[in-house]
């Protein structure tokens, strides 16, 4: 069942099935408040990158135009980033933090960039060791001691891949890139459904296709598509290029500049909500939300609160949040990759030859990725979707990481490494959706007054892209409530011409 009102940006308080929060008007007609009112009080659900990133959206337009609100922020676990979260080896905190969930960003999401810089947070490039294989099950099909980036135009992949490959693929990168980029000008679309926006990035025909078919079309050759771009959607999203959309296959590819916070991604999160001025709830679940007297009802650990405006920033179905029918039967069942991470420390400064069945000579690079072309063609498939070292933590001993489909035998360890395996760390996650090629995508506004951050994850799925969907949901709440966006409705400052402008932060 379709609720036309979903369509509108603003509620139409007719058309509702039931009471609308925002049926007082906040203002009148001046401008100025006509009676006291109770201060609109905003929910948050989740403290990772969408909903922390939604609380310092809203806190920016507060500093802006004095918008009185009250937030409070709910997040079930004791800790605040979600799938960003660190551990140390050994639990030692004095052992550098080893990302446990989302490592990498890049300079072109430029939330987290600026970020980074604002919060005097330290940056720090992600190559912790150069050298790069595609292992398909039974044998490395290239290597390259050049890094993950800037890989393209390397000798050896020339010389196996010839040169259209590389050039067509990533002309494909870069006009994505420059598409993607929009998004933070003044004129950034401002979205109220997704295949909208899509259209109007022109990426409709990206999102409808897998990554092979497009790159096929485009002339990429089947060799290249099978090995260098399937390792890509493979240790990034955990799917084949056969089965993973052209978008998100494109991001699969662009590491360039690829970065993370020294001591964790997570304090960006942290940040943002220390620079928010949310009332937050760890530890706290929310267990419903309903509708009465025109306001949101949350049932929490806490107890029972009353909201003007709700903001999910969780994928519901994991959420165990009971929503009323109207709205949850417009969220489309969404499978989730079922991650194993496999996190270990090892005296071995390389995966030992005879672990690959080569020649005792050869060097393992610390960095393999996969392809399921192997087992395509009937052979084993790879026991994981990639194995990289992450530097040390110690003289003599590495961190290692693993992504697997299936749990990481211990012995399996073991005997790939010789037995040298000191600390083991394993952590299951609901990683990041299945991606296949689609023409719809989960409403945003799934009642007035309930926004769903995580619409976003089934067109890409990363920690900054939840920073851009918060962004423009706490635009539309601002738009519903205060009738005005993030950036007010004023004309844009003059730093729009600055080559660093971000929408959101310089307005
Ligand atoms: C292993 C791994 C590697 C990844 N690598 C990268 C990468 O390199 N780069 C990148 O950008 N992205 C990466 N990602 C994806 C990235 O982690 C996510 O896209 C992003 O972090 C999602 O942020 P979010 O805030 O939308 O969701 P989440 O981080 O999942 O936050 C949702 C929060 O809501 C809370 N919650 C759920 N239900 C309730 C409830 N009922 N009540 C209260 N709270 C609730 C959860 O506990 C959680 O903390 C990776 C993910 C994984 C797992
Ligand atoms: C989103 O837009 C598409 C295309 O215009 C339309 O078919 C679809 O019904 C819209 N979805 C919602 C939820 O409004
Ligand atoms: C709007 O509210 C202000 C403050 O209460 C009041 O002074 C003003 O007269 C109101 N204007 C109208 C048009 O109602
Ligand atoms: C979280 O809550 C549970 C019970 O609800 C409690 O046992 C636990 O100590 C709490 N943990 C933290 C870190 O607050
Ligand atoms: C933690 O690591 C530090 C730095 O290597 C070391 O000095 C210390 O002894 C370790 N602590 C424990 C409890 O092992
Ligand atoms: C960041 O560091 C600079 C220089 O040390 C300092 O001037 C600035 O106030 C700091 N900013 C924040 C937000 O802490
Ligand atoms: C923006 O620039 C124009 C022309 O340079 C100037 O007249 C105007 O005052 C500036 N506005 C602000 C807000 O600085």
């Amino acid at each position: 069942m379709r609720f036309h009102w979903c369509l509108a940006l603003f509620p139409i308080v007719s058309a509702s099935a039931f009471q609308l929060p925002f049926k007082a008007p906040f203002f009148n007609s001046s401008g100025q408040q006509s009676r006291p009112l109770a201060r609109p009080r905003v929910a948050i659900i989740g403290a990772g990158a969408g909903g922390t990133s939604a609380a310092f959206w809203i806190s920016k337009a507060q500093e802006r135009f004095g918008i009185d609100v009250e937030v409070d922020l709910y997040e079930r676990e004791p800790y605040v980033g979600g799938r960003s979260t660190v551990v140390y080896p050994y639990d030692n905190t004095s052992l550098p933090a080893v990302e446990l969930g989302a490592s990498i960003f890049v300079k072109a999401n430029k939330n987290l960039w600026r970020a980074v810089d604002e919060f005097n947070l330290t940056r720090r490039d992600f190559r912790d060791e150069t050298g790069l294989g595609v292992w398909d099950g039974e044998k490395l099909l290239f290597t390259t001691t050049g890094g993950w980036w800037g890989w393209w135009d390397s000798a050896k992949v020339l010389f196996r891949y010839g040169f259209q490959s590389p050039r067509r693929t990533q002309a494909f990168v870069d006009s994505m890139i420059s598409k993607y980029l929009t998004l933070y000008s003044v004129d950034t679309p401002k979205w109220d459904n997704l295949t909208h926006l899509a259209s109007s990035l022109d990426w409709t025909h990206l999102v409808s296709q897998t990554t092979s078919e497009y790159l096929k079309a485009e002339g990429v050759s089947d060799k290249f598509i099978a090995e260098l771009v399937e390792a890509s959607t493979r240790v990034n999203y955990g799917q084949n290029v056969d089965e993973i959309h052209a978008l998100e296959g494109a991001c699969s590819m662009a590491p360039t500049g690829a970065s993370a916070v020294v001591g964790g991604n997570f304090q960006l999160f942290e940040q943002f909500l220390k620079r928010s001025r949310a009332n937050v709830y760890l530890n706290t679940s929310v267990k419903s939300a309903t509708v009465a007297s025109g306001q949101w009802v949350l049932d929490t650990d806490r107890g029972t609160e009353t909201y003007s405006a709700v903001i999910l920033a969780a994928p519901w179905h994991s959420t165990n949040i009971q929503l009323p029918a109207e709205l949850s039967s417009q969220i489309p069942p969404q499978p989730y990759i079922h991650l194993h991470v496999t996190l270990f420390t090892t005296t071995l400064p390389s995966v030992p030859a005879q672990s690959f069945n080569l020649p005792a000579s050869t060097k393992v690079p610390p960095m393999l990725l996969t392809t399921f072309e192997g087992a395509r063609n009937g052979g084993k498939e790879p026991e994981f979707n990639s194995m990289s070292y992450h530097g040390l933590i110690s003289e003599g001993e590495w961190v290692v990481k693993i992504f697997s489909k299936e749990p990481i035998p211990q012995k399996w360890l073991l005997k790939m490494f010789d037995g040298k395996i000191g600390w083991v760390h394993r952590k299951e996650w609901d990683a990041y959706p299945v991606l296949p090629p689609t023409d719809s995508f989960p409403n945003l506004k799934l009642a007035p007054g309930f926004y769903y951050v995580n619409s976003f994850e089934p067109f890409i799925s990363t920690m900054e892209t939840e920073t851009l969907s918060s962004r423009n949901v706490v635009d539309m709440l601002l738009k519903d409530i205060f009738d005005s966006g993030i950036c007010g409705l004023a004309a844009p400052s003059n730093d729009t011409a600055k080559d660093d402008y971000v929408f959101g932060w310089d307005c």
